[in-house]
């Protein structure tokens, strides 16, 4: 595990597309290119890439919750790990490493919406000691079919205590 690079750029577009191409992973549907990947960088939030004999097989990363400053604490989190290094353990290192490096920047909370049907999302996040807040009914369409999603929630530093 280590902080992504943006020589990395290529490859994590080229993981994420894996994950939007499974739709499963996310109500996006736009290929995205190195550049968009590269934009991500400037938000100065973690952003984790897992390597496995030199090469990256994943990654997760924080985004803004929301541009309220009461909310500045929150995170929002991703995580992706390529097709053929999935089931191995390094989408669950991936999310200790993301929480690990948020609380150091003292971010109290990550969250994320994961697709109701995504089994393996869930199963990694519930592995990581991620809370399961509640189901939004049909919260977006993918490919024309209403959706649910699943709120998670991982509470960090001070916040997890007590
Ligand atoms: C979701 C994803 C990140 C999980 O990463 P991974 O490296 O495959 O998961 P891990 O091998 O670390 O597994 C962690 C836990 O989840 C369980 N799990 C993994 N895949 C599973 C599946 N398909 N069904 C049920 N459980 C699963 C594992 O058994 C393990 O549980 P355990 O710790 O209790 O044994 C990965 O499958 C992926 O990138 N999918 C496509 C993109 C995506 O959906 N991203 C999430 C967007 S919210």
């Amino acid at each position: 595990m280590r902080s992504a690079r943006p020589e990395d750029a290529p490859r994590i577009a080229e993981i994420y597309n894996q994950g939007i191409e499974d739709r499963v992973a996310t109500f996006e549907t736009q290929p995205r290119d190195p550049a968009d990947v590269a934009a991500w960088f400037d938000e100065e939030l973690p952003f984790i890439v897992a390597e496995r004999d030199g090469a990256v097989v994943g990654f997760a990363r924080v985004s803004p919750y929301s541009d309220r400053c009461v909310y500045e604490g929150v995170g929002d989190h991703g995580v992706y790990v390529a097709r053929e290094a999935r089931g191995s353990g390094v989408g669950r290192d991936l999310l200790d490493t993301l929480a690990f490096a948020a609380a150091s920047v003292r971010l109290y909370k990550l969250t994320a919406r994961i697709l109701a049907d995504n089994a393996a999302s869930l199963a990694v996040h519930r592995a990581a000691g991620f809370r399961e807040v509640g189901v939004q009914r049909r919260h977006g369409r993918l490919d024309g079919e209403w959706k649910d999603v699943v709120i998670v929630e991982l509470l960090l530093g001070e916040a997890a205590e007590g």
